[in-house]
Parts: C-alpha cells; structure tokens; sequence
C-alpha cells in the first residue's frame, strides 16, 4: 500500500464567487506565521487586537464580541440557540437558501417558529412580520442583510422599528454583507450580529466573527433552560475571549492571525471607502451585463446586494459549460443558483480583496468570449464599454464631491 502522494499545488483561481474570495497576500503571510499555544501570553495580546478590530468593523462596543471556531453556519446556530428555549416564539424572514437555513435552525429548538416570506429577489416586507406577529410574544426577529443565494440587500431599520413593538431581540446574518456593506451594529441597535470570515473581510473560510449586545446578554442570562449546545453556549465561550481567557476548546490559531491582518486590511482602507468601492464596482458589473443584453434577477436597483450580483442564464446556454470555461481558460471562478434557481441564475461576487476595476473589466471580456463560444450572441465589446463608461461616471461624480 505505497502511493504516492504529490506536494500540495493548488491552482491560483481568482474567485468571483459568492465566497471564499481571493485574499491579499498579506493574509497568507499571517496564515503562515509560527504557531503559538492558544493560551501563550502573546496569543492573549493577539485575541485583544482581533477582538478591538472586530469591534471597528461592526461599529459597536458590545463586551461579548468573538470569532466563533465556525463557518457562517456556526454564527446562526450560535445566534438562535443562545436566544431560543421552549415557550418562545421566533418570526425568522426568509428570502432564500441562507435566511431558511436560519428558519432550519430555528426548528430544532423547542421554540415556536413563524416564517414570514418573500420571493427569492425580493426583501420580506417588515409591514408582513408586524402583521404576524401581531398580538405576540416574540423573542426574536431574524433575517439575513445579505441573501447570497439571489443577491438581494435588506434595509435592517424597518425591522428594528418591528422588533421593538414585538419586545423581540433582532438577529441580523451579515456573512455576505460585513465590510461591504453599511453596518452600525450599536446605532441600528441590532441585537445579535454575526458574519463569516471568507466572503468581504477576505481571510479564509473557518470562523464567525459575532456580536451580541447587553440586551441579548441578559435575555441570555434570564434563561429558564441550558442552552441545547455545549460548543456554541456563548457565556461559556466568554470565558475564553472575556477576561479570564480560560480555556475553552482549542480555537484555530493561524485562522485567528489571518483574521487579524484581513482586518487591518479593512481598517486601513477605512470603512466608508470600502462600501463605496463594492458599490461603484458592482454598478460597473451591472452596467457591463445589461449592456451585453443580460438580465438580473433582482430588478429594484436599492434591493441588490453590492457583493453578489445574480444575472438570468440566457435561454439555451448550459449553466456548467459556461462555468468551466470560464474556470478552464481564464481561471475564474463563478457560482451558480441555489434550492429553486439552480440553473437559472450565474452568482458573481465581488466580495472584499474580489472587488477591483480589473477584475470586473477582466469577468466582462472573459463573459463575452464563452458566451459566444457557447452560442450566444454579443455585441462586441459592449460589456467591458458600458463598465468603462460606469466606471467614468462615478469618478467624475466623485471629483465633483470632493471638490
Ligand atoms: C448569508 C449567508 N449566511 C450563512 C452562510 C453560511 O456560511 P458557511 O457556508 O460559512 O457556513 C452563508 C454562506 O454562503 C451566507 O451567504
């Protein structure tokens, strides 16, 4: 039983996909740093700086701030178990594959749950949730500031107006959304927040960066059962990342060095540029696609989600052709639709270390090529044109700012 196994040699994609994005070199410097234990003395300073720049970039002051030891997935069983027992009731707003798997997790406990939903492309109504929960007692309201699944964006205001006539705390997925999209965790008093690390933070995959504010901690505190999971109890895991710093599982110690210069990343770009960069690249995405004669699938421009833009497949082009020439001949990755849109949709992300000028101007031309290779007809040039000319506009309107 000898075979051979050959050195790791991955190729080097550039991943316009719904995440992981590419990461900046700078990223997989700290990746590569030497190990420490997770309670070295040092490591503890490394904890206070992740957890000070996690703080930055969710604009609150929330004590109870941590990288969960998880994927996004982790963030929303954290978020639901944490705040759910029996006699509870939950209205979870789903929108798409990402916000119903809220609503999954939500079933699993022994609270009560109501889904409140829309059309994938679409943002629940908060006027639907005030009606449902009409008259209830309600302990949280959930929903998701970015559906990856369609890209769509939910203004998180109204359902804070919502949750506060229904008691309830408000729960707020931003895996898709945080350092991409405006986000005041502490001024748009959201209870419980919670993202992944791969997508417009740009580290890699593995940890769910999570915030929980006073009120939330103390409903945790008033609770009358255990909380259903060891792993994800939050107070417990406080122990670790509070003041103690006592042990409490071995948490993914390169991961969290990743993290910590992904953020400094954010941080030195400042946020405000950073929203304003996804934004002016993907009106320059959108402008190319419509331009070659393509549609989106969420048609009101303030519903889109700035990092992950959903364009219809044209009649007759095959969804996985299209992919892997694109992946095969240029090395770009793109995803496909999700649950009812599989093969429907194409999801291009422009998510973090993703969202650049050359990489948008590079997917348009890349587009062009395969879809006429596959058969569909393209006015030449028409993409990269209409993003140049995109591109234009909002500098001048810019300079015109600034001035
Ligand atoms: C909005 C949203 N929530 C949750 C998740 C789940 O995150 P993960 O795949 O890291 O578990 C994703 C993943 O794409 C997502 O986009």
């Amino acid at each position: 039983m000898t075979q051979h196994i050959g050195e790791l040699n991955p190729p080097n994609r550039l991943m316009l996909t719904p995440g992981p994005s590419s990461m900046d070199p700078r990223v997989y410097r700290a990746l590569a740093s030497p190990l420490v234990g997770h309670l070295d003395p040092w490591f503890k300073g490394c904890m206070d700086d992740t957890q000070v720049l996690l703080r930055q970039i969710f604009q609150t002051e929330n004590r109870l701030t941590m990288p969960l030891s998880a994927s996004g997935s982790g963030g929303i069983e954290a978020s639901v178990v944490n705040s759910l027992e029996e006699g509870d009731e939950a209205i979870i707003c789903v929108n798409g594959v990402f916000s119903d798997r809220m609503a999954v997790i939500a079933s699993h406990t022994a609270a009560k749950l109501t889904k409140v939903e829309a059309p994938y492309g679409k943002p629940v109504d908060a006027e639907d949730v005030r009606r449902a929960g009409k008259g209830r007692k309600i302990k949280i309201v959930g929903l998701a500031q970015g559906e990856t699944s369609s890209g769509v964006l939910t203004q998180i205001e109204p359902f804070r107006k919502v949750a506060d006539e229904l008691g309830a705390l408000l729960v707020v997925d931003t895996v898709a959304s945080l350092a991409a999209v405006p986000l005041h965790v502490d001024r748009e008093r959201v209870d419980i927040c919670f993202s992944g690390t791969q997508k417009a933070i740009s580290a890699p995959p593995g940890m769910s960066p999570i915030t929980v504010s006073p009120r939330a901690e103390e409903a945790f505190r008033n609770r009358k059962t255990k909380v259903q999971s060891w792993y994800f109890d939050l107070t417990t895991a406080m122990n670790y990342w509070g003041k103690e710093r006592l042990y409490h599982h071995t948490p993914p110690v390169s991961l969290i060095y990743a993290l910590r210069e992904a953020m400094r990343i954010v941080v030195e770009e400042g946020l405000e540029a950073r929203w304003e960069r996804h934004r002016v690249n993907q009106l320059a995405l959108i402008a190319g696609i419509e331009a070659m004669g393509l549609e989106l699938l969420v048609k009101r421009p303030a519903d889109r989600l700035p990092t992950v833009t959903a364009m219809m497949i044209p009649d007759g082009i095959d969804d996985a052709k299209v992919r892997n020439q694109l992946l095969d001949e240029f090395n770009i990755e793109i995803a496909g639709g999700l649950g009812p849109l599989k093969s429907k949709i194409w999801r291009i992300g422009l998510m973090g270390h993703c969202s650049q000028k050359p990489y948008v101007l590079l997917f348009l031309a890349a587009l062009e090529k395969t879809l006429l290779d596959q058969g569909f007809r393209v006015p030449s040039g028409a993409g990269v044109g209409a993003a140049i000319h995109s591109y234009a506009h909002a500098h001048s309107e810019a300079a015109t700012v600034s001035r």
